[in-house]
């Protein structure tokens, strides 16, 4: 009965407590890479590597459906993946399909052609690996048009979040804010492409103003995993023990995550 959630390392974090909020009954096995992470500056190669030994790890926990909960990972390596690694029977889904279904206000699996939408000028925060694969902007095409996108990468801010420096997280979002406004001087809506960027979602907001619409994912995904197993309810695997596993020091890990969602969180090896 479980599902798998994988991120770098913490951030995905944000996805499992809304995912676990949302659907109490399903035991979830969550694996963060935290020896190999930051992801967002590895090579596209390194990042599809890395991501399907973890993916196969969370297979091998009795998951059969895993959620890439990591956009760097969703933007480099899903498409690779479903086109030639996924065993029959198994599924990988990503983060940015829910997270442009709700700016484009579309209903999930709607497959109209692309129209025009409420959002004109959009910010787009993410990693380095994110920003340079465009698959927000390849994804956003096929649904919307006339959108303007400028994507700020974020570097540091995600090494920052693993060290638990937060002074130092919230000084990196506030420069980045500076220069995405400088390329974009008024946004209408910004998405926070990242799982580590919503543990920091009241700076990105503070630091763009109330007029600028923030969209974070932990929510959209949790609701559209939700209406997926309500679709595909045998994609629940037979594992049926939740987990916390890393390839980072548990305890270390362990002390942080629990740091992040105000409640004890113990991880063990992967
Ligand atoms: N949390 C990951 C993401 O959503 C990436 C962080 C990283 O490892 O660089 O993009």
């Amino acid at each position: 009965m479980a599902v798998g959630i994988f991120d770098s390392g913490l951030g995905g974090l944000t996805v499992l407590d809304a995912v676990a909020k949302r659907l109490p009954n399903v035991p979830l096995v969550y694996l963060g890479d935290s020896a190999h992470a930051p992801y967002g500056v590895r090579t596209p190669d390194d990042i599809y590597n890395l991501t399907t030994a973890a993916t196969q790890r969370l297979f091998d926990a009795g998951c059969d459906l895993v959620i890439l909960a990591c956009n760097t990972a969703s933007a480099a390596a899903l498409r690779r993946m479903q086109e030639g690694w996924v065993p029959p029977g198994k599924r990988v889904l990503g983060v940015f399909v829910p997270l442009i279904e709700a700016l484009t206000e579309r209903q999930w699996g709607d497959n109209s052609p692309p129209r025009e939408v409420a959002a004109k000028h959009v910010a787009l925060f993410a990693t380095p690996a994110t920003v340079s694969s465009r698959a927000f902007q390849r994804e956003l095409a096929f649904r919307a048009i006339g959108v303007d996108v400028e994507a700020q990468a974020c570097g540091g801010v995600v090494d920052a979040i693993e060290d638990g420096d937060m002074i130092l997280a919230e000084a990196l979002v506030r420069s980045h804010v500076d220069a995405l406004q400088r390329k974009m001087p008024t946004p209408d809506a910004a998405v926070l492409g990242c799982t580590h960027y919503p543990l920091m979602a009241e700076v990105f907001q503070d630091a763009l103003g109330p007029q600028v619409k923030v969209f974070s994912q932990a929510n959209l995904v949790a609701e559209s995993l939700a209406d997926y197993l309500d679709r595909h309810p045998q994609m629940v695997g037979p594992g049926t023990e939740p987990a916390f596993l890393t390839t980072g020091d548990p305890k270390r890990v362990s002390s942080r995550a629990t740091q992040f969602l105000r409640r004890q969180i113990t991880f063990t090896s992967a």
